[in-house]
């Protein structure tokens, strides 16, 4: 079955063509550069340059596919959480691409798309395991009980991972979007230069985040060493002063290893041997290695989709919208966008 999915619920507008676990096209148009200079992303600016992107990606899609618009057997298109404007844009997309071929139209949850990724490697991923989404948005764990069946774990009670790795840039001035930036520098850095607390909760249900405080103690860290204004000593990333680099690196190291901790700790509570990663986090070179590693001592196998599927893609989309379709759900075209919605109970 040839399913076209679309995504766009934030910076990315994102085009993709799949048969099965076969990708046959995937396109990501980013907006960083636009939102690079607001050093976060603009709903507005978003929305409009969705728009302009849409209809050339459509063709691009096809094109790359080697298949025309009739050769398709459904679309799907995200429905759910993010920017409202943005979202609007790719769901009247795929709804009106639906109306006109006559298609079979579905709505998927971003997050759903996320957490299916790493399907996309054709791994075949046993049930029940543990899924950890660590996006810009989100940072949630879930029992996985099997596809379309998610119970929720624990979640973070202030900023998600991402956000932090985005905030912590941009208070160090390092640009946008932190992630991947922070990834690379981490590496000149000594990760055990300074020690951050982990967060505890007193009516914790056991597994849930917290990583403000984190970013807050990098402030704080930051403040002091631009007032004794240290002689920094030489370092192998030439706009960093080493200090930083080490601060940088300690900053990852804890986040990474709250998010590794607490996988391992939900797979073992609920006998689970597998864990899968999704969300633009699990870009993370650190994450990909420490937490295979830690889960490794443990004999649990980590399933992690390649870098491209890990940040917003439409193949997750079209895979998960796939899916659905073939156990006979769909939705009709009079179907909304939300901008908050959670899967699993
Ligand atoms: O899943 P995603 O592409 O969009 C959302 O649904 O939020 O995730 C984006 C987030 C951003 O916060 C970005 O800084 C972070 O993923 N990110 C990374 C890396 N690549 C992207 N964080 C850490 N290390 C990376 N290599
Ligand atoms: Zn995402």
């Amino acid at each position: 079955m040839k399913t076209l999915g679309i995504e766009t619920s934030c910076d990315e507008t994102a085009v993709a063509i799949v048969d099965g676990k076969k990708i046959l096209s995937s396109i990501v148009a980013s907006q960083h550069e636009i939102h690079s200079k607001f050093g976060g992303v603009v709903p507005e600016l978003a929305s409009r340059r969705h728009v302009e992107a849409m209809v050339p990606l459509l063709f691009e899609a096809f094109e790359k596919a080697h298949i025309k618009p009739s050769d398709l057997e459904g679309v799907a298109a995200t429905r759910a959480p993010g920017l409202i404007g943005a979202l609007l844009v790719g769901l009247t997309a795929g709804k009106a691409l639906a109306y006109t071929l006559n298609l079979p139209f579905i709505g998927v949850n971003h997050l759903e798309g996320h957490i299916n990724a790493p399907y996309l490697t054709g791994h075949e991923i046993p049930y029940p395991h543990i899924g950890l989404i660590v996006s810009g948005g989100h940072t949630s764990l879930y029992l996985v009980e099997m596809f379309g069946k998610y119970r929720l774990l624990g979640a973070t009670r202030d900023d998600a991972a991402g956000e932090a790795f985005d905030k912590v840039a941009r208070l160090l001035n390092l640009g946008y979007p932190g992630g991947p930036i922070i990834d690379k520098k981490a590496k000149f850095g000594n990760i055990k230069a300074y020690k951050f607390k982990t967060p505890k909760f007193r009516d914790s249900t056991g597994f849930d985040f917290s990583f403000s405080g984190i970013k807050t103690a990098v402030m704080h860290e930051f403040k002091k060493m631009k007032k004794s204004e240290s002689h920094p000593r030489e370092s192998g990333d030439t706009d960093n002063p080493q200090n930083i680099l080490d601060l940088i690196a300690s900053f990852q190291f804890k986040v990474i290893d709250i998010l590794t901790k607490n996988a391992i700790r939900a797979a073992k509570k609920n006998n689970c041997h597998n864990i899968v990663v999704a969300g633009g986090v699990a870009a993370n070179s650190f994450l990909r290695k420490y937490l295979s590693t830690e889960a490794g001592k443990e004999k649990i196998d980590v399933y992690i989709p390649p870098i491209d599927y890990c940040t917003d893609n439409a193949a997750m989309i079209a895979f998960v919208g796939e899916k659905y379709l073939n156990l006979g759900k769909s939705d009709k075209l009079s179907i909304n966008a939300s901008a908050v919605e959670e899967i699993g109970v």
